[in-house]
């Protein structure tokens, strides 16, 4: 695909589209399967190019992977797993923070793993530092040299007490992956509660783990000997369910989503009617629609689940360009994520962004000199402009800010959208987006 697409503005978006699989959880049960001593079959699977990264990283690994695109189904062999050249690993370098997750399954299935420099979104600093502290409690050996980390297991991983210092997606994660083969019982306080982590522990359930979760963010884990396959339709993707319902709220439309659910957009769901957009949700999806009438301004922040994702803030910031009156935003999960309002301004929106912690409590990033707050006075008109995607969920944003805008405007490095959104163009058509590609 061409890398810059020419944006004609000003029409709302209008029909239905879907959306498969959660980016964010189909990564991890493929990292899963590795688990397995049987092959894995999940389904409901995006063709997105995280999918294909990991992918690769499993081939890699002696995993046999075979995928039938259109029905979304992935089988994974495990059954021959070895270790993978470092240099090949290394190819992989920057381009996606999955392969930090491979540690605990590959150190259950070899003793040894190699970690290359990690990629993910430009939205802050992203430090791996959980997820080093928590396989060293396991037992393991972290030796960091220039090209990456090499760990390695000198006896089988010892089940282990933890408690995170913030709820950590990636860090649940790795903890997960890991305890569930270590001997004994493994103990994580202050856990992350993620759906797409109540999703990866049914996977791991279904192949034989222990696991049981608590209401007060502990998660316990009884270690076992072996695990096998799993059968699994992935959850809907509820960030690129979000991303279309602020696109048809920020261009005036209406647009059903199908395959997106109730359950796991609640904090979205309310923020949304709040802001004046309406939905309709059945047993097929949700429809998402502008009631016509002013768009009205919230103070919002973003936080762990069950609060509001902090995935879904990009998008609606766009929508309250165009609501009436003075919204503030406190973003609180990462200390960088509003570098993509630069391109907003350009193209006419009133955005202030702020180092204080405005709006509600203070977090952690209160006094350390972050921009982390924002405030947006709307309603204002954009106008087209030339803009380069600076990560994914900004670079959706300001491909709703191109669609919001009135005239041409020209979106560059549209394939970082790919990593997360699949066949957005042919979904920008369906909904009647008037676009060129270059
Ligand atoms: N953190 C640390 N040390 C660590 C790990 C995390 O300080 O070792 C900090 C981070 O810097 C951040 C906070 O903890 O400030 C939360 O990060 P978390 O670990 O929860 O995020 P993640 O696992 O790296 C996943 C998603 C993100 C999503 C976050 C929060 C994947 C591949 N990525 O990241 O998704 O924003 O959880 O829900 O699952 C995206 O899809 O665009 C995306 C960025």
């Amino acid at each position: 695909m061409t890398d810059l697409l020419y944006v004609h503005g000003g029409t709302p978006l209008s029909g239905e589209i879907t959306v498969r699989g959660a980016k964010n959880f189909v990564s991890k049960a493929m990292v899963a399967a590795l688990l397995g001593e049987t092959p894995s079959e999940l389904r409901n699977v995006p063709q997105i190019r995280d999918v294909g990264v990991v992918t690769g990283l499993l081939e890699l690994h002696g995993v046999r992977v075979s995928a039938d695109p259109e029905a979304g189904v992935l089988r994974l062999d495990p059954t021959d797993v070895e270790s993978a050249h470092v240099a090949d690993i290394d190819a992989h370098a920057g381009s996606s923070r999955i392969p930090i997750l491979f540690c605990g399954p590959l150190l259950h299935r070899l003793g040894e793993a190699f970690i290359p420099d990690l990629g993910g979104c430009r939205i802050g600093d992203r430090p791996i530092n959980y997820h080093l502290d928590i396989l060293r409690q396991f037992g393991a050996v972290v030796d960091k040299r220039e090209n990456g980390i090499h760990i390695r297991a000198p006896r089988r991983l010892q089940g282990t007490k933890i408690t995170l210092p913030y709820p950590s997606v990636g860090a649940t994660e790795q903890l997960l992956l890991t305890a569930v083969r270590a001997e004994g019982m493994t103990e994580l306080t202050n856990a992350a509660i993620e759906p797409e982590i109540m999703d990866l522990i049914n996977v791991l359930q279904k192949m034989g783990a222990i696991i049981s979760v608590d209401t007060d963010r502990v998660i316990r884990i009884e270690g076992v000997d072996r695990l096998v396959g799993f059968q699994h339709t992935a959850l809907a993707d509820r960030i690129e369910a979000a991303s279309w319902a602020s696109a048809a709220l920020s261009t005036g439309g209406d647009v059903y989503v199908r395959g997106a659910t109730q359950p796991e957009m609640t904090a979205f769901l309310n923020t949304f009617r709040k802001v004046g957009g309406e939905f309709a949700i059945d047993d097929e999806g949700i429809r998402f629609f502008h009631p016509g009438g002013d768009l009205k301004s919230i103070v919002l922040e973003t936080d762990v689940h069950p609060g509001f994702m902090t995935d879904w803030q990009q998008p609606l910031v766009v929508a309250l360009t165009q609501a009436k009156g003075l919204s503030i935003v406190h973003e609180t999960v990462y200390e960088n994520r509003f570098g993509f309002t630069d391109a907003l301004r350009g193209m006419g929106a009133t955005i202030q962004v702020y180092k204080e912690c405005l709006g509600g409590r203070p977090c952690r990033f209160g006094q350390r000199n972050f921009s982390h707050s924002a405030v947006i006075s709307g309603p204002t008109p954009l106008t087209a402009a030339d803009i380069e995607v600076p990560d994914l969920r900004g670079g959706f944003s300001h491909l709703i800010a191109a669609l919001t805008a009135q005239g041409t405007s020209a979106v560059r490095g549209i394939s970082l959208i790919d990593r997360g959104y699949e066949n957005f163009t042919a979904k920008l058509e369906a909904l009647g987006a008037k676009f060129d590609r270059d």
